[in-house]
C-alpha cells in the first residue's frame, strides 16, 4: 500500500485524511506541530472505518512518521488572521516551510510532494527550495480548487451537471487568477457557444469569473473563523490519486515553468500531466493579448511574493 504523508492536521489536513481513507488511497500518517491533534484525529478517523467498513491504517502524531512516504501533501502553516499582515503570513509560513522542507529531503526524498498552505504559489516555491527536490515532484494546488469554483458557479447558471463542465484557470492563487472562458466547455460544447446563443450573457460570465476570483474570501467571510477546507481537501485528493494511479490526468495546478508561457524559474498556475512520474508535461496553449497580459500580471504578483520569500531564506541561512 502506498503511504500519503499529510504534515498539518487541521482542517484540510484533517479532510484530507478521511478522503485517503474513503478513497483507500493508502496508509495515512498524519502529522502536526500539535502531535496530540493529530493522533487523536488518526484515532478518530480509525474508529470510523469501523463502521464505514475502511481497514486502511491511519496513524498520527507520535505514532506517525514522515519515513519514505509515496505522497506528502503538506498544509501546515497559519491561516491570515484579522490584524496580520501579509508580510507576518509570509514571516511565518516561509519559516514553516523551511522546516517541512528539510524534514521531506530527509525522510521522503522520492516523494511527491504537493503544497497547499497559502500564499500558494509562493509557498511550493519555498518548499520546493528548502526541499532540494525536482522541480517535477513538487507541485502546488490551486488550479483545481479555483476551476471547481467556477464550474460549480456556471453549473448553476447554465442549469448542467458540473461534471460536464471542463475548464481552466490559469496563473497565481489569488485575485489576479486568470479563467479562461475560451477553453471552457460543456460536454466539448464550447462555452463561447453558450454565449453566442444566448445562454449566458457576458456580464453574468463576467460576474462569476470575479467570484471565482474571490471564491476563497467569499468562504472565509461566510466562515468567520479560518478557511475554506472541503474543496480543497477534495482537490488535493484528485492530485494524489492522479500521482499514485498514473492516471495522466490533465489538471491546473501551480508548476514550475522554465520557458513555457514565457516565464522562467517560476512557479505558478498551468496545465499539467499529473502521472507515476510527478509532472509528465506542462501543456502549453495559445493565449490571446488579453488572457496573455492578465497571464503576465499574475506571474509578475507571484514573483514579487517570491523575491521576499528568497530574502527570508537567505537570512535565516
Ligand atoms: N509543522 C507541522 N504542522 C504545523 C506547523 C509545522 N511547522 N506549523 C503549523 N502547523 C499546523 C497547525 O498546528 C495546524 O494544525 O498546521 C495546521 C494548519 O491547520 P489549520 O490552521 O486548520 O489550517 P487549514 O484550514 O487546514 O489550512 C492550511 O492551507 O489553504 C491553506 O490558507 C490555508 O495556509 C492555510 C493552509
Amino acid at each position: 500500500m502506498p503511504k500519503i504523508a499529510l504534515i498539518g492536521a487541521g482542517q484540510i489536513g484533517g479532510t484530507l485524511a478521511l478522503l485517503s481513507q474513503t478513497a483507500k488511497l493508502g496508509e495515512v500518517a498524519l502529522i502536526d506541530r500539535l502531535d496530540k491533534v493529530a493522533q487523536g484525529k488518526a484515532l478518530d478517523l480509525s474508529q470510523a472505518g469501523a463502521v464505514t467498513g475502511s481497514e486502511t491504517q491511519i496513524l498520527g502524531g507520535a505514532n506517525a512518521s514522515l519515513d519514505n512516504a509515496d505522497v506528502v501533501i503538506v498544509t501546515a502553516g497559519v491561516p491570515r488572521k484579522p490584524g496580520m499582515s501579509r508580510d507576518d503570513l509570509l514571516d511565518t509560513n516561509v519559516a514553516v516551510m523551511r522546516e517541512v522542507g528539510a524534514e521531506i529531503a530527509a525522510k521522503a526524498p522520492n516523494a511527491f510532494v504537493i503544497c497547499v498552505t497559502n500564499p500558494l504559489d509562493a509557498m511550493v516555491w519555498s518548499l520546493r527550495h528548502a526541499s532540494g527536490l525536482p522541480h517535477h515532484k513538487v507541485i502546488g494546488m490551486a488550479g483545481v480548487l479555483d476551476t471547481a469554483r467556477y464550474r460549480h458557479f456556471l453549473s448553476l447558471e447554465l442549469g448542467v451537471a458540473m461534471r460536464d463542465i471542463h475548464a481552466l484557470v490559469l496563473g497565481g492563487h489569488g485575485d489576479t487568477m486568470v479563467a479562461l472562458p475560451r477553453y471552457t466547455s460543456v460536454a466539448g460544447i464550447p462555452l463561447t457557444e453558450w454565449v453566442k446563443r444566448g445562454h449566458l450573457s457576458r456580464e453574468r460570465l463576467d460576474e462569476i469569473v470575479t467570484r471565482t476570483q474571490n471564491g476563497g474570501a467569499e468562504i472565509v467571510a461566510l466562515l468567520g473563523t479560518g478557511s475554506a477546507f472541503y474543496a480543497p481537501a477534495a482537490a488535493a485528493t484528485e492530485m494524489a490519486e492522479a500521482y499514485l494511479h498514473n492516471s495522466r490526468r490533465l489538471l491546473p495546478a501551480a508548476a514550475w515553468l522554465d520557458g513555457e508561457y514565457g516565464e522562467k524559474d517560476i512557479y505558478a498556475g498551468v496545465p499539467v500531466i499529473i502521472g507515476a512520474r510527478g509532472v509528465e508535461r506542462v501543456v502549453e496553449l495559445d493565449l490571446d493579448d488579453n488572457e496573455r497580459a492578465a497571464f503576465s500580471k499574475s506571474v509578475g504578483a507571484v514573483r514579487e511574493l517570491v523575491a521576499e520569500c528568497a530574502k527570508r531564506m537567505q537570512t535565516e541561512n
